[in-house]
């Protein structure tokens, strides 16, 4: 981006934030619908508990028409997927996809092979390394096979490299680590990649914000990166996990130059576990300053996420500070987008302004276009990001209100509806006037309405 332009977006989010205009966007404009229009995902984690009355109403209305991406917080780990060798436990994964794939929402699958959360069972194994391979072989199998097609990437090592800044693997507390040796990386890529050819495949980390710096986590993980292309490796993506604080003011530009770096080789990174915490205990002394603050800092990754074309997805380790892991379990705290009375934050408006500053005509993405878009078979379809906008000067206009679309213009139209993988969900043709569009769940969806030659094709929300 150009530094005018920098300068006066950062000017426009500021005018924003100042005068309070929380939320000044058009209803139907959500971070989901101008993520899309960019073939970019947005994302926000889902912990079974927390849908189908088992949380606040607003949780659910929130997480589906805001974001097209989910992730587990907990439920395809190994200690969830695996509890009994060799006895798997899909119920609340499965929960979870039904509920992204009513909602048209893509599907990170989080984490396959990592130190943390393995059962008491694979330590019964430690340090004995055929057993361990295939114990981890059976576990990728399994998990990645159980949800072939369904999840669309898997983070399959997490956390692997030391805190030390040795550029070095963690090899202590790491049963993998310690049982098998480090080419328990490679056999995890590999295996991963032989059960779901199709599914993404990332390394996923912490502190690798920090920088490339000399042995800094970042540039051991490039390297590293750079050494699986070389052999073949099937790794796709790097996931950033990017849980920071709010003084930490330098990460944005250092999560650009990873993104650069990986460009390189031909490798995705995304932002995979984003919250930007104050220190816990301080929420009564925050004011409108800081929550400014956090929102610019928000802003930034944004910037950099839609800025660099190797980014795909842009993921956030919660939604409201009602329920967030940084007050239950690290010093900090309204880390999140909406509070915990699920009003949006400034954040949420500083990305929704990111987001509307860089237009969908400028931004690259590693996705096709095919992922975002409905099947279009009329003229002026095609596979370009403009696929979506009226292909006609619009002689008409539909508007959508509860499920009762209105169509103002149109002297018979043919009507279709879309979820956002572009499957039909509904079609209706004469309709005059209006027409009740019953049997679609809630959520996000694309309508199609064509008279004649002419077409409109715009996103509504069914509420
Ligand atoms: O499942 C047990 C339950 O049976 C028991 O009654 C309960 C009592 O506390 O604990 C439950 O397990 C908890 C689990 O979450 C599921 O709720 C664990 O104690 C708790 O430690 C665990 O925390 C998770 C943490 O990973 C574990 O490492 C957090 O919710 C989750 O947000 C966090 O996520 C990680 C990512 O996977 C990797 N990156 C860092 C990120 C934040 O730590």
């Amino acid at each position: 981006m150009s530094s005018t332009k920098t300068i006066s977006t950062i000017a426009f989010s500021t005018v924003l934030l100042c005068t309070g205009l929380t939320s000044a966007f058009a209803a139907d404009e959500t971070l989901r619908s101008l993520a899309e229009e960019r073939h970019r995902y947005i994302g926000a984690i889902l912990n079974s508990e927390w849908f189908y009355g088992n949380i606040e109403a607003e949780f659910e209305q929130i997480h589906k028409t805001q974001f097209n991406a989910v992730v587990a917080e907990n439920e395809m780990k190994f200690d969830a997927t695996e509890p009994n060798e060799n006895t798997f436990s899909y119920d609340k994964g499965d929960k979870m996809v039904k509920y992204a794939q009513e909602n048209g929402m893509r599907v990170r699958g989080h984490a396959l092979a990592w130190h943390s959360q393995v059962p008491g069972w694979v330590n019964n194994y430690s340090g004995q390394k055929e057993k361990l391979l295939s114990v981890l072989k059976n576990h990728i199998d399994s998990v990645v096979g159980h949800w072939k097609g369904k999840v669309a990437e898997w983070d399959v090592v997490n956390e692997a490299v030391n805190d030390e800044y040795d550029a070095g693997w963690r090899s202590s507390n790491s049963v993998w680590y310690e049982g098998i040796g480090p080419e328990f990386l490679d056999s995890a890529f590999v295996w991963a990649h032989a059960a779901d050819p199709d599914a993404e495949l990332c390394y996923n980390d912490y502190s690798l914000e920090w920088g490339l710096r000399e042995k800094s986590k970042a540039s051991f993980v490039v390297e590293q990166v750079k050494r699986w292309k070389e052999n073949g490796i099937p790794i796709t993506c790097v996931g950033t996990q990017t849980h920071i604080e709010i003084s930490h003011e330098t990460t944005p530009q250092n999560v650009r130059a990873l993104a650069k770096a990986l460009a390189e080789l031909d490798v995705t990174l995304n932002i995979t576990e984003l919250d930007i915490g104050f220190p816990k205990g301080s929420a009564d002394q925050l004011g409108a300053a800081d929550y400014a603050k956090q929102g610019h800092l928000y802003r930034q990754f944004m910037d950099v996420f839609l800025e660099e074309p190797n980014m795909g997805e842009f993921v956030i380790w919660g939604l409201t500070d009602a329920h967030s892991w940084l007050d239950d379990q690290q010093g900090k705290t309204q880390g999140l987008l909406y509070d915990k009375q699920y009003k949006p934050k400034p954040a949420y408006d500083s990305i929704m302004v990111s987001l509307k500053a860089h237009p969908a005509s400028e931004v690259k993405s590693p996705y096709p276009s095919s992922q975002f878009n409905p099947p279009c078979e009329g003229d002026g379809c095609g596979d370009s990001p403009d696929a979506v906008v009226p292909v006609t000067a619009s002689k008409f206009s539909a508007q959508i209100s509860g499920r009762a679309l209105f169509i103002a213009g149109a002297k018979s139209a043919k009507v279709d509806v879309f979820d956002m993988q572009g499957r039909p969900v509904f079609s209706a043709k004469n309709v005059k006037g209006s027409v009740e569009l019953q049997g679609i769940a809630e959520g996000l969806y694309v309508v199609r309405v064509r008279d004649g030659s002419a077409s409109l094709t715009k996103r509504i929300t069914i509420r």
